[in-house]
């Protein structure tokens, strides 16, 4: 059947795609896709090269363009394609060195061309990588403090999953699953897990907050109260993790540009607890009277004696260190891994996507919808619904991360994990795909496929030109399982003479102007 997602801005209309198992990235009929920048590809004059498993875009007009500007693109891991066999589990130096270099992030400059063709502009003076070399400033309460080695400033961004723009035109990047690289490299484990700001047009400008805590940091969503304080939504990806906002104490001030981004170093962070639905301020002083009560009990997710979790917590600095820890002590709930969060542009509410989690058999996972207090995004009072369930009737599984188009829809990527892939309850769904969810209207609710992506992939980091004619989408560790460089289960994006996969980031075109 035909859908139409829309009458507004774009009109096309589109074919659902059935499930695939082909080692390519499928689209409907009359869309086409370029890779712009795939693994390993030179970015700019100095030679600096694209780095691993790309995961979020974030395109910038460069004088307002929808056919040329600066793509930000973050690189989440790396892998034996990077890397080359790990003997023993343990990295020699250049593999650390390598591990360091090809995760953060690409700024990268693409164009149009007259025939139609996305390309990458590698004379860019913007172009360049931010890395595991780079130096960050640290700002808000962590900066300093001992449980940070007194640092102010730290080196380098790694693990970078998703992000988000901020509302000054810079991109906000997210540090996952960096433990690893952190032990491999001899790094300090509290200099990372942080949201990371940068400014694509300015090279010296990078920061990371720490008042947005510090734990398994998927993505920011950003947005404002109806006071004009600046609001960030974000989500902790692990098994039984919990959902946050932080609200700056100060208001946005359009005309201060870039200068709000100190917004972002003060102001309260909440966990939710979906249960009461609130959000529990995490304060410092809330964190010592729990710990104060005589009646308090190490809760669990929470390692260690009782009196280590007490000395653990010294000031606000520590809270935003220790957030898991923090939020399970001061009632937030444990979650199914959280993924991206959205705020839908028509009504304010909150769309998170709850990818899966196996300790409780939700394998499958679900949209969780939130609808703030009064629509009032700096609210502490919300209701929640599940917007969609994962699942055979729904023909998505594990859904990750999300972008809202101008007409009200949902474009939702998929992560079964490559390990699963094909089998089990996962093989009906075949590769990791992106789909179509209308969150209004008569087909609510109903996923349609858009695309399938390669063999052991993931379809990462949707992300439209503002004239949506353009989306961009990271297909990130295809053929991921190999262990022989001989036998590599990938070989896309089938350059010719390649003789192993190259994660990348794609244009897709074809989309129809009303
Ligand atoms: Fe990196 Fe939570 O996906
Ligand atoms: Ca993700
Ligand atoms: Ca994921
Ligand atoms: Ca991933």
């Amino acid at each position: 059947h035909l859908f139409g997602y829309g009458t507004n801005k774009v009109s096309g209309f589109f074919e659902p795609i059935e499930a695939s198992k082909e080692d390519a990235l499928v689209l409907p009929a009359g869309y086409k896709y370029d890779v712009v920048a795939a693994f390993d590809d030179i970015i700019n004059p100095a030679g600096d090269k694209f780095g691993q498993n790309s995961d979020y875009n974030a395109y910038f007009p460069i004088e307002g363009s929808n056919t040329r500007g600066l793509l930000v693109n973050n690189h989440e891991a790396t892998n034996i394609f990077a890397l080359g066999p790990v003997k023993d589990g343990k990295l020699t130096q250049q593999q650390v060195n390598n591990d360091l270099y090809y995760q953060g992030m690409s700024v990268i400059e693409v164009f149009q061309d007259g025939t139609g063709t996305w390309k990458m502009d590698v004379t860019s003076k913007h172009a360049r990588r931010i890395n595991g070399f780079s130096q960050f400033e640290l700002t808000g309460p962590a900066k300093g403090i001992k449980a940070l080695k007194g640092a102010s400033k730290v080196q380098g961004t790694f693990a970078n999953c998703s992000g988000g723009v901020t509302l000054w035109n810079t991109a906000m990047s997210c540090e996952e699953n960096f433990s690893e690289t952190a032990e491999a490299a001899g790094l300090e484990q509290t200099h990372y897990g942080w949201v990371v700001e940068i400014d694509p047009f300015d090279g010296s400008f990078l920061r990371k907050h720490t008042a947005l805590g510090r734990f398994n940091h998927e993505n920011t969503a950003m947005g404002l109260a109806k006071d004009g304080r600046v609001v960030v939504y974000m989500g902790d990806d692990k098994k039984d993790a919990c959902v946050y906002k932080f609200v700056s104490s100060g208001k946005y001030v359009p005309e201060r540009g870039r200068a709000n981004s100190d917004l972002l170093a003060e102001g309260t962070l909440y966990v939710a607890n979906l249960k009461s639905g609130k959000w529990i301020a995490m304060t410092y002083d809330a964190v010592s009277k729990a710990l104060s009560d005589e009646k308090f009990k190490v809760p669990s997710g929470v390692d260690g004696k009782k009196e280590d979790v007490i000395k653990k917590f010294k000031s606000q600095g520590d809270v935003v260190t220790y957030c898991h820890e923090a939020a399970m002590i001061l009632g937030g709930m444990p979650t199914d891994r959280p993924e991206d969060i959205e705020i839908s542009p028509f009504d304010n509410t909150v769309f998170i996507c709850h990818t899966n989690n196996d300790s409780h058999g939700n394998v499958h996972g679900h949209i969780t919808r939130i609808f703030e207090k009064d629509n009032d995004l700096g609210g502490t009072e919300f209701d929640f619904e599940i917007f969609v369930a994962g699942g055979r009737q729904s023909g998505f599984s594990s859904p990750d991360n999300l972008a809202f188009d101008s007409n009200g829809n949902l474009w939702v990527v998929t992560d079964i994990s490559s390990s699963s892939h094909n089998k089990g309850v996962y093989q009906s769904f075949m590769n990791n795909g992106l789909f179509v969810i209308p969150t209004a209207g008569p087909s609510k609710g109903v996923a349609m496929q858009f695309a399938s992506g390669p063999v052991e992939s993931e379809l990462t980091g949707p992300f439209f030109t503002p004239d949506e004619r353009t989306l961009f989408l990271s297909v990130q560790h295809p053929g991921e399982e190999t262990d022989d460089l001989n036998k590599p289960s990938s070989l896309w994006p089938h350059r010719p003479g390649d003789t192993k996969p190259r994660c990348g980031v794609v244009a897709i075109s074809g989309f129809k102007l009303g």
